[in-house]
């Protein structure tokens, strides 16, 4: 753990728009898994805030001294900033379907999720579970995340409008599959083509929204839709692109017997370019050692899902191997598979199964923080944007103080160090020690209690 020199970048404008946080703060600038010292703490921390950006961001009496006078300043000294935290996996239209269990992943797929993904062919209720599954990205201290946006082009177009309205960054698409799903959840690849075009000219780039060509996984996906999502990206600069893949054996079966001619589940998407920096792939629990190695050199993210993978019963995600070939890997919650919108329960919950196998790594609160935050902006190419909270970042935060009666307030009072504090509010902050939210320097979320106590 280090506390870093405090650092300062100019910002135009005038002074009197200035905000300065006094707060502690952590951040992970750089990876744990390659610097022992990437966790950085200022017990007494301050954060200068100009439209927008950190400007300067350190310790309190170092930041105060060059702050101007008038600067606006928020006292949140009884609890604690970090960075907003990124969800790199997350399936808008399965909001409602939170906590299906027991169900393996294609039994799942067919019962479960994709009986509700076909309900969004109803426009009402699919704008109302967009603003709803924005407000819960928000409310548990999501500033930016990659959602499977809908199999339809509406409800897809009504995510990124919540997105919008409410303030969230967000790199979403339609769901792309032209066959193996139930008939009202295909669409030719001309159709697929044509709607996704229509969304990428309607929303990439506009405001704080990025569009992922999305094909949903190599099951639901003809070599002709794989070679849409490749025109695509080939004809548009910036897409992101998103899938699944190596999830569960009966699923990497299939993919052999569909595509006989590739070597492995990865080899389908880089025979369409579907790999690279541009990508995140949700899963690979089963991975071979050749997929890693090409995972790696390509630079080809990972979203690992832990609570998911428990749920779905898929299996331990081989993290070692993973962080050992070089593969980037950041965390997703995979609601509905997964079990909740909380990124530090995800974090937790990754920890945990670590911890139950042989060939588990240890991770340390510092190797989860910075999972559920810089890994996230890393894997999705906004690294240079969001993160962390080193000046010149956007202002996106998460002020986190429990209620009085929470457990974690009781925890925080007798904590003798640093460490312990972020250890206990990855455990124990749930949505309803999520005291203010702000992306972009933007209050895009205040809890209720803070709303009524006019805090
Ligand atoms: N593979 C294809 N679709 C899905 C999905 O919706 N959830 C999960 N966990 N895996 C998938
Ligand atoms: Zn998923």
């Amino acid at each position: 753990m280090t506390s870093d020199p405090t650092t300062a970048v100019r910002a135009p404008g005038p002074v009197s728009q200035m905000t300065l946080i006094r707060a502690p703060f952590f951040h992970t600038p750089s990876s744990p898994f390659s610097d022992a010292r990437a966790l950085v703490c200022h017990e007494d921390g301050g954060l200068l805030i100009q439209h927008g950006l950190i400007v300067a961001s350190g310790d309190y009496t170092t930041v105060r001294a060059d702050a101007p006078a008038d600067a606006r300043t928020l006292d949140w000294r009884g609890g604690v900033v970090l960075p907003g935290l990124v969800d790199t996996h997350v399936h808008y239209p399965q909001l409602r379907i939170i906590g299906g269990l027991g169900r393996t992943l294609l039994d799942w797929l067919e019962h479960v999720a994709l009986p509700e993904e076909a309900r969004m062919a109803d426009e009402i209720y699919a704008a109302a579970t967009a603003r709803a599954f924005v407000k819960a990205l928000l409310s548990h201290g999501t500033t930016t995340a990659m959602v499977f946006g809908a199999h339809f082009s509406f409800a897809t177009a009504s995510l990124f409008e919540a997105a919008a309205a409410a303030g969230l960054r967000m790199a979403s698409g339609l769901v792309v599959s032209d066959r193996g799903l139930r008939p009202e959840l295909r669409q030719s690849p001309q159709e697929a083509y044509r709607a996704s075009t229509d969304l990428i000219r309607r929303f990439h780039g506009r405001a704080r929204l990025l569009y992922a060509v999305t094909p949903r996984f190599a099951l639901s996906t003809s070599e002709a839709m794989l070679e849409v999502c490749q025109t695509l990206v080939g004809e548009h600069a910036g897409l992101r692109v998103q899938t699944h893949i190596n999830e569960q054996p009966d699923e990497i079966a299939e993919v052999r017997r569909l595509f006989p001619w590739a070597k492995d589940y990865l080899h389908v998407y880089e025979r369409y370019d579907l790999d690279g920096a541009r990508s995140v792939m949700a899963h690979n629990v089963h991975v071979s050692d050749a997929e890693l190695e090409r995972m790696a050199s390509a630079r080809t993210a990972v979203a690992h899902c832990p609570c998911s993978n428990a749920a779905l019963g898929s299996g331990i995600f081989p993290l070692r191997r993973h962080v050992d070939a070089g593969v980037p890997c950041a965390l997703g919650t995979d609601i509905g598979g997964g079990t909740g919108f909380g990124m530090l329960k995800e974090g937790l919950q990754a920890y945990l199964m670590q911890r139950v196998t042989s060939e588990g790594m240890r991770l340390t609160p510092a190797h989860l923080l910075y999972l559920a935050t810089r890994a996230g902006a890393e894997a999705m190419g906004l690294a240079g944007e969001a993160g962390d909270l080193r000046p010149g970042r956007s202002a996106d935060f998460v002020h986190i103080q429990p209620p009085s009666d929470h457990p974690l307030a009781a925890v925080l009072e007798r904590a003798n160090s640093t460490g312990d504090v972020l250890a206990a509010i990855v455990t124990l902050a749930g949505a309803e020690s999520v005291a203010e939210v702000r992306v972009q320097g933007d209050v895009v979320y205040r809890h209720p209690m803070r709303v009524l106590e006019g805090g």
